[in-house]
């Protein structure tokens, strides 16, 4: 039986507060998600049991006990404070995914700090920008990266910590701190901060059409969103082996790679290596994994390699499969059927939302192609693209929105009230982020397309803005087209997503290059190069196309969406507000 039973007898009088039952939550208790993930964990008797498998490159494996958890987050805890790391300031994790990025993530919230994660392959300038905006205070990273660190660091008063975590302390330079937690003595007592449901917890950037990324502030109380959809969605039960693909730079990789599991004490694998599908599925089989989320890109490229492979491999233990980032298609879902012996089921959300919105669940009858329906307790609707009023007649396509309350939704984005307030539908100009996200009468509008069908069921149809999702990580137009003229030989630039089989959406970029400079081979490399490395491999263009000129409109905006209707082959629409020539 899964932990939801039915989706539509839970309806009725839902009220958030289940989430606490489910986790056996008495009031008065430390509402703390790192101590949540581990000492409470411990406490209910649980610290010898396994928190994480780690697996790395060759035949490195680690496995740590909820108990080893709660020391070593301790230590973390212990040491960022000793730093002088205080209670609210942002500290960045900036590593790929080892043991230590999930054990400072949760000693960083342990200790009152707000965790910021970011993504690895981020070069110096995506670096720069997210911490700059964040104003953080400590990055902890390890040897490989902090040489970007150094790179941006005088830039950065505000950073007053570096600490390297793993690699070679005679390789620091002066002024960087090493920390070695597994050496260090061991902290069996950390008293947790005492966070409340309000107190900032982790720090998301995210893309969106214009400016640079912005930080999507999430709180402790995030928790109850996270812990009930990871129990009736994933369907996470006491003695599952439980596997996300995500990496923790993504609000998947944090909400369902660390919070969501581990507040319900369940085991998590964690895969620290590139994809290659037979090294997906022999790491399913031998960790024995029941309870697997992961993404469409990767889906589609496990698909690409066929059923016989996917036969090679013992994976009779899959017992529940999600997705999420991307539209699902359909079918991938049929394939799965045929490859696993069951469906992913599509979960829809984003790193503003904190946790599920709509999704499909164990038991309901999945359509393939559709995200599914609504969570329990989220409101949503498709509202008219004009009028933003709710469509009552089912097909009809509209704008996703939510009404606002529900427990993960994002409390502002940090240093952006503005673009906070822009994302309520019907907001007053003078409303704080605290009265937006508790007024029920306006729409949170999610920046996405879809229509509902007869049986309730939504069905994805794009982005309303022109943002890039590729592989399941949005990337900002404005990001990539202020780097790339940075680039000695382009002008100007635009950028937009261009359809892709595997990962829907791949970059590419319209440019007017600066005189003197020829566009050959050379030059293509040069400029995706210096993409790869400022900003990251995922942002960098795949294709680069030269023009004489940029369609603009009379104001000197350049038409992004005019080049994004070529690239899809859609009609381009009016062109009157072209420049003329
Ligand atoms: O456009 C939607 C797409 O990803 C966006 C959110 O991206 P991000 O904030 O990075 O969070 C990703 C993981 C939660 C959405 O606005 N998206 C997410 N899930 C789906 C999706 N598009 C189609 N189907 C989905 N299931």
């Amino acid at each position: 039986m899964s932990n939801i039973g039915s989706y539509e007898e839970r309806l009725p009088g839902f009220d958030w507060a289940i989430a606490k039952e489910t986790l056996g939550w008495q009031d008065g208790e430390l509402l703390n998600i790192g101590h949540m993930a581990t000492d409470r964990i411990c406490a209910q008797g649980k610290a010898e049991k396994t928190a994480l498998i780690w697996e790395g490159f060759g035949d490195a494996k680690k496995t740590y006990t909820f108990d080893d958890m709660r020391v070593i987050t301790n230590g973390y805890a212990r040491f960022l404070q000793e730093v002088g790391v205080q209670p609210g300031d942002r500290v960045c994790i900036f590593m790929d995914k080892s043991p230590s990025l999930y054990q400072s993530f949760l000693g960083t919230l342990k200790m009152g700090a707000v965790a910021q994660p970011l993504f690895s392959a981020f070069g110096d300038d995506s670096l720069e920008v997210r911490l700059a905006s964040a104003g953080t205070r400590a990055i902890v990273t390890t040897q490989k990266h902090v040489k970007k660190v150094r790179k941006i660091q005088e830039r950065l008063p505000e950073l007053k910590h570096v600490i390297v975590v793993e690699g070679n302390p005679a390789k620091l330079r002066e002024g960087e701190l090493f920390f070695d937690v597994e050496a260090a003595p061991r902290v069996e007592n950390f008293e947790s901060y005492k966070t409340d449901e309000n107190s900032p917890s982790v720090l998301h950037y995210t893309s969106g059409t214009t400016g640079q990324p912005k930080g999507a502030q999430h709180a402790h109380g995030s928790v109850w969103g996270q812990a009930l959809t990871s129990s009736w969605v994933l369907d996470l039960q006491d003695d599952d082996v439980y596997w996300c693909t995500a990496d923790p730079g993504w609000v998947t990789g944090t909400s369902y790679g660390i919070i969501g599991p581990w507040v319900l004490g369940v085991t998590q694998c964690v895969l620290d290596v590139g994809f290659t599908s037979a090294r997906w599925y022999k790491f399913l089989q031998d960790n024995k994994v029941t309870i697997w989320y992961s993404a469409p890109t990767a889906i589609r490229s496990l698909m690409r390699d066929g059923t016989d492979l996917v036969k090679q491999y013992d994976l009779k233990h899959l017992r529940n499969l999600c997705s999420v980032g991307e539209p699902l298609n359909a079918e991938a879902v049929v394939w799965s059927e045929e490859a696993f012996g069951r469906p992913f089921l599509d979960t829809f959300w984003q790193t503003e939302t904190g946790a599920m919105m709509i999704t499909n669940y164990p038991g309901m009858k999945v359509k393939p192609g559709s995200m599914g329906k609504p969570f329990p307790g989220i409101e949503a609707a498709v509202l008219d693209l004009k009028t933003h009023v709710p469509h009552t007649e089912p097909g009809k396509v509209g704008l996703i929105a939510f009404r606002p309350g529900w427990p993960a939704m994002f409390r502002t984005y940090r240093g952006q009230e503005d673009v906070y307030r822009s994302k309520f539908f019907g907001a007053d100009e003078n409303e704080k982020p605290e009265e937006l996200r508790k007024n029920t009468n306006l729409w949170y509008v999610s920046g996405d397309r879809a229509s509902i069908d007869a049986d309730g069921y939504y069905w994805f149809v794009g982005r309303d803005d022109d943002v890039i999702n590729t592989g399941g990580h949005l990337v900002g137009p404005f990001e990539i087209e202020s780097a790339l003229i940075e680039h000695e030989a382009i002008a100007e630039a635009a950028v937009v997503g261009k359809p892709d089989k595997v990962n829907m959406e791949v970059v590419k970029a319209f440019v007017t290059l600066n005189p003197g400079f020829d566009f050959d081979d050379m030059m293509e490399l040069s400029v995706m190069n210096f993409i790869r490395k400022s900003l990251s491999p995922l942002a960098m263009p795949q294709e680069i196309e030269v023009m004489e000129k940029l369609p603009k409109t009379r104001s000197g905006k350049i038409l992004r969406r005019y080049l994004k209707a070529l690239e899809w082959g859609e009609d381009v629409g009016d062109l009157s507000t072209l420049e003329d020539d």
